[in-house]
């Protein structure tokens, strides 16, 4: 696996922070109408076995959502890393808990982060998929875990009909628009094989909600949201095309799920 130019890795950064620094907003609408953040760390924590008092790093932790999510879970002390400066400022005025501590930071270059703290669990809650090199971010990530720590990350929503059959491109067909380049800067499998190259054995699941448009719509119209599907256009015109490319979702004929799907990794205690 080669990893990205220097060149690419900085571009990619530069806009997704710009991305963020401009969705604080949007993002903390979206969040206290559908807690979906919220919900789906919890899911995640479960699914890892994350337990009272642990220790946590949330990376990309956004406005801090999933960090609140690990603190009501587990009762220990969550530290939070975002590269958006934004996103933090606005997790920083809503969270006033000892326990929670919040930084500015690459998730790609975490010592100089959280210096030499070692964690129980480490989560990646909706994040590692804008990472350019998640194998990087991950290597690092084992290096702070205790052994026996778990570390896990959820991923990009895939919307499918039976037979898994892509919706969000099928909408895309309907409207007559041409397909992004790519959705996620990191696919799915290209994470799970860095997982699975650095920790050895890895897990996977899927978390099913049931297909909603309004949902999808409102996950879509948060700006870095939106950019993932329209990148060439200003955030109004994304908006437009977000609403009108799942509205034309009411023409698919049936029931339809939006799945998350998750990896996790232990940190082997050696000789097991
Ligand atoms: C969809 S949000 C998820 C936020 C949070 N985990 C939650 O559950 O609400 C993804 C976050 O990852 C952050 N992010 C992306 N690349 C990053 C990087 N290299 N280092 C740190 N954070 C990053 C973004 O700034 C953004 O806030």
């Amino acid at each position: 696996m080669t990893p990205p130019s220097t060149d690419f890795a900085s571009r990619v950064k530069g806009a997704v922070r710009r991305n963020f620094n401009q969705s604080a907003d949007i993002y903390r609408a979206f969040e206290e109408k559908t807690r979906f953040f919220y919900t789906l760390t919890l899911k995640l924590a479960e699914w890892m076995g994350i337990e009272k008092g642990d220790t946590i790093l949330d990376i990309g932790c956004g406005n801090g959502a999933s960090c609140m999510a690990l603190r009501e879970y587990c009762q220990g002390t969550v530290y939070g890393v975002d590269l958006s400066e934004a996103m933090i400022a606005d997790a920083r005025q809503r969270i006033q808990d000892p326990h929670i501590h919040l930084f500015v930071g690459d998730g790609e270059k975490l010592n100089t982060v959280v210096g030499d703290q070692r964690f129980d669990a480490v989560m990646y809650n909706a994040a590692l998929f804008v990472f350019p090199n998640p194998k990087a971010s991950l290597s690092q990530a084992k290096t702070l875990l205790k052994p026996g720590g778990s570390l896990g990350f959820s991923f990009y929503p895939r919307v499918y009909g039976p037979g898994n059959s892509d919706l969000i491109g099928w909408a895309y067909e309907r409207l007559g628009l041409p397909l992004p380049k790519f959705r996620t800067i990191t696919p799915w499998e290209k994470a799970c094989d860095a997982l699975e190259v650095i920790f050895g054995t890895i897990e996977t699941t899927t978390y099913e909600m049931d297909g909603s448009v309004p949902f999808l719509i409102d996950f879509f119209s948060i700006p870095a949201q939106s950019a993932s599907l329209f990148p060439k256009e200003s955030y109004e015109e994304r908006a437009r095309r977000v609403r009108e490319l799942f509205e034309s979702l009411h023409e698919w004929d049936g029931h339809f799920t939006i799945g998350w799907d998750m990896a996790k990794a232990e940190n082997k205690v050696s000789g097991n």
